[in-house]
């Protein structure tokens, strides 16, 4: 682990000369929420209801710089805010990275490059002066199809949990306020404006909210409240999600604001927990909040109330002394030629591309590529490509346009270049005296068979294109076709994937087909990270955050069209599902190969009564492949079986890398959160006493250790 409490307030120099390079900011260590707190009252105390009103609302309807500014005040001075899209970096603002999707950050497991991304995406946005980032997304992959499974962190509440965490605290190291979204019961596109999410407090609880509880814990700045409607009632003026649960219940003091548009009512909004609406342009705040509260519908307080939680925030990120004013645009009018915030961000990225990539299938080891023996490899396929055009991003919006690095929406960012996989590819190549042949068209299926025919390996890409506001139509890829083509034409076939979401594999057990990689969307360096994976620079380490089935209709719960439906497969989310039902999926949750073997022994589980953390588990791991590399090891957990928990539940996992030969000690830690269920009746967290099982696997499915014990 690195050291993280250096305490320093940033600095950020911008220079006015063509496209400034932004110095590196020192780590900040935000305030505690009581310091934040007692210099934001002092601040608000001051402040007219008017002014209050304008700090609590959006100013103009998509004016501004960023995609949200809210109102600022003068004596007291308060800033106008500029909040900013999105969760894998800086939108709509040239000279900015392009990192890797939410979903490929978990896919990762990497605990320390997940805090990384973060920290390296809050310098870009501090860069630009943005004063929050709009991220992590961390809704729950519930739906296979859902079209922003892409920019959360997959369908497991624990992994989400850290991995929010994580890019939490990286983002706010920045000084810049991070926010949790979308708050909550988001999980599909589909009529995501009107319909209700009808979810069960245990399963709220345990499955949807657990993300959100663990970035409060992590003291995030904002949470953003989403479209749809929980058990009936917009999230927006929910007072049970907002005021009972994120306030009191997870004791959240900083300040919740709307989606883009998400706000329905005044007093209702109010009242219920809603602290600032986005973007501006709408009534319902600024005059009509004056109104109310002249009118006793509002307290003066409460209205205070959403002033001192944005005010503390800002105080808690220091964001008060030296904090960069925006940069959002190239100016041509005021001679501004923009800020240029990617430093050397491109390494990290490479370099979590390439850990994040999954590797599937590897018969016969082709891979990595033995360099010594192959004399030509095909390239086959669109998403080898690079895009038509590299600089914006508005080609991975539209899809299809080349390879796939990121998905399209508001959770997109600007995209400075792409290396391509099949740029990358040829250079690496070259260096080898290796041929590259290429075929870049999905359609001609002929010419994709006679380039594969005589080649020593054949590559074929595919992809799947998501959005956000609409959920993906098939999880079938477009290019089965394409894939079965090139696997009779070429006997040693490697499949490359990029998508957010999980694929149906009908071809899998072509008997030709001897590599499939998942590689997600892994951002601007994407051709690098492949690269570096397919030669065997880096020995891949990615997990899958995402159960991929064999068929569609294997998955616990599919997009609903209807405008009320139940979160009905209740805690059977993913995994829990297929564990519970007995179903085999094609990959499982956790699942990913690497070029070495590791041996998992010595397993010894230690319980501690009266502690906080109270079960330990032990175990020893060895690298006895003939390679370095890094394993995932993975705690799952079963409860005592009157509790009524699925089969096992991820509580913990930890990447360990290791020379080859080499053994290593892995310790987890299971603490009150990793033992609890929730207790619908006391209306708290519970520890149930009785026979539990730890289970440690290299995937849900490939359980090593286990060993019992009793609370
Ligand atoms: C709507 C999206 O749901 C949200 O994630 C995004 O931050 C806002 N639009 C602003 O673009």
């Amino acid at each position: 682990m690195k050291h993280w409490s250096l305490i320093f307030v940033a600095t950020v120099a911008i220079a006015s000369s063509s496209n400034a390079v932004v110095a590196l900011s020192p780590p900040i260590e935000p305030l505690s929420w009581d310091e934040a707190h007692v210099k934001a009252e002092k601040l608000v105390k001051q402040m007219s209801l008017e002014q209050i009103a304008s700090i609590t609302k959006g100013s103009g309807l998509f004016t501004g710089q960023c995609v949200g500014n809210s109102g600022g005040t003068t004596h007291p001075d308060f800033p106008s805010l500029c909040l900013a899209d999105g969760p894998l970096g800086v939108r709509g603002s040239p000279f900015s990275s392009a990192f890797a999707a939410g979903i490929t950050a978990a896919a990762s497991f990497d605990k320390d490059a997940i805090r990384q991304r973060g920290i390296d995406m809050g310098a870009e946005f501090r860069g630009k002066g943005a004063n929050v980032q709009l991220g992590p997304s961390m809704n729950i992959a519930r739906n296979a199809r859902a079209g922003r499974n892409w920019e959360a962190f997959g369908e497991d509440p624990y992994l989400s949990g850290v991995a929010a965490a994580e890019t939490i605290h990286g983002i706010q190291s920045q000084g810049v306020i991070a926010t949790a979204k979308h708050f909550i019961g988001n999980e599909q596109e589909t009529n995501r404006n009107t319909e209700s999410s009808v979810i069960d407090d245990r399963t709220l609880h345990e499955v949807y909210l657990w993300p959100f509880a663990r970035s409060v814990e992590a003291g995030v700045g904002t949470v953003m409240c989403s479209y749809n409607k929980l058990n009936g009632t917009y999230a927006c003026e929910n007072d049970y999600a907002l005021n009972h649960i994120l306030k009191k219940e997870l004791g959240f003091r900083g300040w919740v604001h709307s989606d883009w548009l998400a706000t329905h009512s005044t007093t209702k909004a109010i009242n219920n927990g809603l602290d600032m609406t986005m973007p501006g342009g709408i009534l319902y705040f600024g005059s009509a909040l004056e109104r109310a509260v002249k009118h006793g519908d509002i307290d003066y307080s409460r209205a205070r109330d959403m002033a001192q939680r944005i005010v503390a925030a800002w105080y808690k990120m220091r964001q008060d002394k030296d904090y960069p004013a925006v940069r959002m645009n190239v100016n041509t009018a005021s001679k501004d030629p923009g800020v240029n915030v990617q430093e050397d961000h491109k390494k990290s990225i490479r370099e979590m591309g390439a850990a994040a990539t999954v590797l599937l299938r590897n018969n016969n080891n082709v891979l990595p590529l033995d360099t010594s023996s192959i004399k030509k490899i095909a390239i086959i396929g669109g998403d080898a490509d690079s895009s038509r055009d590299n600089n914006t991003s508005s080609m991975v919006q539209i899809g299809g346009q080349g390879t796939l690095i990121q998905g399209g929406g508001s959770g997109s960012s600007n995209v400075p270049y792409i290396v391509s996989p099949l740029d990358a590819i040829t250079s690496r190549a070259d260096a080898f005296d290796i041929d590259v042949a290429s075929s870049k068209s999905d359609i001609l299926k002929h010419k994709a068979a006679e380039t594969a025919k005589d080649a020593d390996v054949a590559i074929v890409f595919a992809q799947l294109y998501a959005e956000e506001a609409f959920d993906v139509t098939s999880l079938k890829l477009k290019t089965d076709g394409l894939i079965e083509v090139v696997a009779d034409a070429n006997n040693n076939t490697i499949v490359v994937i990029h998508s957010g979401n999980a694929v149906l594999m009908p071809w899998a057990d072509h008997p030709n087909i001897k590599g499939i990689l998942w590689a997600g969307m892994p951002g601007q360096e994407t051709g690098n990270s492949l690269a570096d994976v397919l030669f065997g620079a880096v020995n891949p380490s990615g997990r899958l955050p995402i159960t991929f089935a064999k068929q569609a209709s294997d998955y616990p719960s599919d997009i609903s069209w209807k405008l009320e439906f139940e979160y009905d497969e209740k805690l059977l989310v993913g995994y829990r599902w297929f564990d519970a039902k007995d179903i085999k999926p094609q990959f499982e949750f956790g699942f990913g190969l690497s070029y070495t073997t590791f041996e998992y022994k010595d397993l010894h589980v230690h319980v501690e009564k009266n502690t906080t953390s109270n079960v330990t588990a032990k175990m020893q791991i060895t690298n006895t492949g003939s390679r370095d590399g890094a394993e995932v090891t993975q705690l799952y957990l079963a409860f005592p079986e009157y509790v009524h928990e699925p089969p096992k539940v991820l509580r913990g996992f930890e990447k360990v890398f290791l020379k080859k030969g080499h053994t290593a000690n892995v310790t987890f830690e299971l603490t009150k959160t990793e033992l609890s269920v929730w207790d619908v009746k006391k209306q708290k967290w519970v520890v149930p006493s009785g026979d539990y099982e730890v289970l440690i696997g290299a995937s849900s499915r490939d359980i090593r250790l286990h060993e019992t014990f009793t609370l």
